[in-house]
């Protein structure tokens, strides 16, 4: 049976890869996506999502437009395009405007809504949150009830060796740090968080853009024109990472859901911090175990980056 899943997501070229790969892989179900405040403004994530899905021919999953600001603060200079000179995301994604429209009804909501009845019904079901973690924030706070109902999380966010966007903290978790921190002390019992760690072995070359192109459907194509965009930007932005590659961080989160062994997870205390003048945003994972607290997430410090490109192929293929 397939595994089914909701993807929580702002809508950006490794969201839209992340997206592809949850609507075309057979063995994953996507029932719907909610979108937040975060690469590019949120109604920008949300149309994105819809063109993305139109593309490859699934324009019946609903998506749900989210958060346009972050949890608590008013003064986070997101979205992420409006920072960042790359070009990394661009504003609206180079695929044909959508025809499809979001669906009625807010993101909170749907998530509040279809999680609490997967939870009554005992079905399976998995959160994938690629973006800043407002929605989830809201969630927790309008019914604390919603960490027993998400039974499985999966984050991308954090950065305990690898940083992309101060000298301490990576984007997701720092344009929202205090719903990063709502979710990670929320008591949801079975969390993976993916940080930059795993996500920067997971590099893709132009040479995979160039296989992935030749596939000849259109996730493959778009997914290389995505990727190449992305391997650009790295090159101007992230000089820490090898030149003429790129990771596409938020596929990975999709794509341990069909093949685990796409990284390497151990169980840590992760908390974030929200105060600190330059730490803020800052992903504090408790490797030494020095905090007393116990393990509230498995983290993935390291990513089998050639399994992870197999699988973007083989799913591809078909689509
Ligand atoms: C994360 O930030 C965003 O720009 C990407 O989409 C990814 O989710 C990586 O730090
Ligand atoms: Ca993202």
């Amino acid at each position: 049976m397939a595994t089914r899943l909701v993807l929580d997501c702002d809508t950006g070229t490794d969201d839209a890869v992340a997206i592809m790969l949850a609507a075309l892989h057979p063995d994953l179900d996507l029932v719907g996506v909610t979108t937040v405040n975060g690469n590019v403004p949120v109604e920008l994530c949300t149309e994105n999502s819809l063109r993305v899905l139109d593309h490859v021919g699934r324009p019946e999953i609903p998506v749900h437009r989210g958060a346009a600001t972050p949890f608590a603060r008013e003064d986070f200079p997101t979205p992420r395009s409006g920072l960042d000179r790359s070009g990394m995301h661009g504003g609206f994604l180079d695929l044909p405007p959508a025809v499809s429209s979001p669906a009625s009804g807010g993101a909170v909501r749907f998530l509040l809504d279809r999680f609490a009845s997967a939870a009554d019904a005992e079905e399976d079901l998995v959160l994938v949150a690629t973006g800043p973690l407002t929605n989830l924030a809201l969630c927790l706070k309008e019914d604390p009830g919603f960490a027993r109902h998400v039974r499985r999380l999966v984050v991308m966010g954090g950065g305990h060796q690898v940083v992309n966007v101060t000298p301490s903290a990576e984007f997701n978790f720092w344009a929202d740090p205090e719903a990063a921190r709502v979710v990670l002390r929320s008591g949801i019992d079975d969390v993976l968080l993916v940080p930059l760690d795993a996500t920067h072995q997971a590099l893709l070359t132009y040479q995979d853009c160039e296989a992935l192109r030749s596939l000849g459907t259109p996730a493959g194509q778009a997914t290389a024109t995505m990727v190449e965009r992305r391997i650009r930007a790295h090159d101007v932005d992230q000089s820490g990472s090898e030149r003429g590659t790129a990771p596409v961080h938020d596929a990975v989160c999709v794509a341990v859901l069909v093949a685990p062994e796409v990284v390497t997870a151990e169980r840590y205390y992760v908390d974030v911090e929200t105060v600190g003048d330059l730490t803020v945003g800052r992903s504090v994972v408790d490797v030494h175990r020095r905090s007393g607290r116990g393990p509230n997430a498995r983290v993935a410090m390291a990513a089998d980056g050639r399994r992870f490109v197999e699988l973007l192929l083989s799913t591809f293929a078909a689509g």
